[in-house]
Order: structure tokens, then sequence, then C-alpha cells
């Protein structure tokens, strides 16, 4: 007879800076990392600075509409190009330690007295050879993914597989045409919890009855402790009188207009690891973007997409945000009360999954795999 219970990741995994390191050269730096919506940088010179493990990276927008990353390194003695964390350059991308100037597509194009500067063989300097380092963007769903691999994983079966392995039909998720829905509220959440914890809250509905009553007033199932992603191509239903996914369950709007009439009344939760979680339901998507800064820290950048019509024809949101809102705050704040115990050595040895939360396992393997039985 094997146990109902089994055992979870021992505690210094989600408090040890060590494993958090191995992570971010081997999870963070080396698979796709969800980094910015599209959409914000949408003039030329626009860009975002975010940190992917242990770098700074920059995307920018160009002169020629392409959306492109580079390390946010100067080639000359290192500098960081960009400090702010988003803005608009006019023209270029001026280094402020000693004014090596690069094109939006990274090429250098001026430095002090660069002209009568020579290489070895006495050619002039190569523009190319000591421009930004590029980082490989790929854009799907409205948002730029960036991977820092020299040798990047297929986006096709890392990423994109990630949301056919959930639904089953690979068309599924492009019936809610993400790319063109427009960003009606953000939130960023400041986490003091481990970005595992997260992961795995996300993963299991265990805690839904307790910890959400208005999630499980929407969507009854969800008392019963299974997750809505516990099989694949299963929506959970909207209870019998629940008119729209609202924080009261009033109606919401029209649904997205590709939608299948059997994504109609359902919601589905899609992980696309490691760092983002998408929720889909009729009339709009929340998307989830985890930036794991620290061992016990985790930002969550979360959107609320809807049709662009909704937006400018300046419907009201609050009730339609305010679910998945509160669902946030009770998850985050549930991460963070387990973050303090995963240094007590009650959790030396980890805790226990039940039933409902032995797909969990899974993840905990992945994660071992990843970064190596050394830590
Ligand atoms: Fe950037 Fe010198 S470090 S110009
Ligand atoms: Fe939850």
């Amino acid at each position: 007879m094997t146990s109902d219970l089994i055992p979870t990741l021992g505690g210094e995994y989600y408090c040890d800076p060590a494993v958090f390191t191995a992570e971010q050269e081997h999870i963070f730096e080396q698979m796709w990392f969800c980094a910015v919506r599209s959409g914000e940088l949408a003039d030329p010179g626009t860009f975002r600075r975010v940190q992917v493990g242990r770098e700074s990276v920059l995307v920018v927008r160009g002169h020629d509409g392409e959306l492109r990353a580079f390390l946010n390194i100067c080639r000359h003695r290192g500098a960081m190009i960009c400090t702010e964390s988003e803005g608009q350059v006019r023209r270029n991308l001026r280094c402020p330690y000693h004014a090596w100037t690069y094109g939006l597509d990274g090429k250098l194009i001026a430095a002090p007295n660069l002209g009568s500067l020579q290489d070895d063989s006495g050619a002039p300097i190569d523009r190319v050879a000591y421009g930004l380092i590029p980082v490989a963007l790929r854009e799907w769903l409205g948002y730029a993914w960036v991977c820092l691999a020299d040798d990047p994983p297929s986006f096709e079966t890392e990423v994109m597989g990630a949301a056919t392995a959930r639904l089953g039909d690979p068309a599924a998720i492009d019936h809610y045409d993400m790319a063109e829905l427009a960003v009606g509220k953000r939130v960023v959440y400041d986490v003091a919890a481990n970005w595992k914890l997260i992961v795995e809250n996300f993963m299991e509905c265990y805690h839904c009855a307790t910890i959400h009553p208005e999630l499980v007033e929407v969507l009854p199932e969800f008392a019963g402790g299974f997750a809505a992603q516990y099989y694949v191509g299963h929506g959970a239903e909207f209870g019998d009188r629940i008119d729209g996914f609202t924080v009261d369950g009033r109606a919401g709007f029209d649904p997205l207009p590709g939608l299948a009439p059997e994504q109609d009344r359902k919601y589905y939760a899609i992980t696309i690891r490691p760092t983002v979680f998408v929720n889909l339901v009729p009339d709009h998507v929340i998307f989830h973007r985890m930036y794991p800064m620290a061992h016990d820290r985790t930002i969550v950048e979360c959107d609320w997409l809807y049709a662009p019509d909704v937006i400018e024809s300046g419907g009201v949101l609050d009730h339609s945000v305010e679910l998945f809102h509160r669902v946030n705050e009770q998850d985050f704040a549930a991460c963070e009360r387990t973050q303090p115990a995963m240094s007590s050595r009650a959790y030396r040895k980890g805790g226990v999954l039940v039933p409902a939360e032995h797909h969990i396992a899974e993840f905990h393997e992945w994660t071992r795999k990843k970064i190596g039985e050394s830590c």
C-alpha cells in the first residue's frame, strides 16, 4: 500500500539563497521568461528594464517597429545603460558614464573619439561587435518573452506547449485572441514569499474552500478542492445562479467574440513554467507574471485584459477586477504566512501532499531536476 501523504520539498528549497542562485542559473536564465506586455512599448524608443535571473535586460521598441531585448550593460566598462525601470528615449540609448551611444537595434553608433579608434589590424572599430549584447525575444499572447540561454529551448514546445497540454486543443487559447485585448487594470503585488510557494498555491485548490469564499461562490466545484487544471481540457463551470465572473456573480461583459460555445461560462487556468499563470474566463483574461527577486521575495504583476471596446466605451471594471484581486490577496497572504516556516526545524524535511495535491509532486521533481541534486 502506498501512503496518501507524499513528501514535499524540504524547507531549504524555499529559504536557502544558494538554492535560489541555482534556480536563477538553471531555470530563469535558461527558459523563456515572460518580460513585458508588448503593447506597453508601442512607440519607438519606449523601453522597460526587467530582471531575468541575475541579469538586467532591456526590452526596447526600435524605429523600425521591432521589439528587441539586450543585456542592459555598456560594452565599454560595464555601466548599466538604463537605471529607470521604464521610459522612452528619443533617438538612441546613451550610456551615462562616458557617453557610448547605441542605436535602438543595439549597434554602437557613437562614442567620444570613436572615429579615431582602431582594432589590432588597424581597421575601424566594428560597431556591431561592440554593440549591445542581444537577447532572444519572441512575442505571443501580446507579451514579449526573452531567453538568456545560448541555445534557447523550443518556444513552441516549452511555452505554447503548456497551453496545449492544459487545454487539449492547441487552438483553444487562440479563441481569446489575447494579443488584441487591452489592459483594463494592472496590479503589482510585492509578495514576501518564495516563487515556488506561489506556483504550488496556484496549482492546487485544496485551499479554495478555506480562503476563497467569493471564488467558490462563482465556481462551486472548487469547494471540492480539486484544481481546474486537474485534468486536460477541463474548465470549471459557473454556478447556476452566477451571471458572470465578478465578485458578487453579477453579469460581466459580452463573451470575447472568438470563443467556442463550450468555453462560455467556464474558467480555465494554465501554468506556463516558470513564472506565468493564465486564467481564462468568457469576458476577460487574467495574466500573472512573476519576477522572482530573492529566495523570499517575488514581485507579481497581474494584468486584467478585456476586449478593446469594453475599455473604450468606459465599461466599469470594478466588480470584474475585484474577484481575482481578492483571490490574489488571499493567495499571497497564505504564501507569506508559509514562507517564515520554511526555515523552521519543523519543516526541515518538508511537509506532505494530500491526494488533491499529488500533482504538485511533479513540479517538485521538475525543480529538483532543473537545479540538480547538489542543492
Ligand atoms: Fe558606458 Fe563607459 S561605461 S560609456
Ligand atoms: Fe488560491
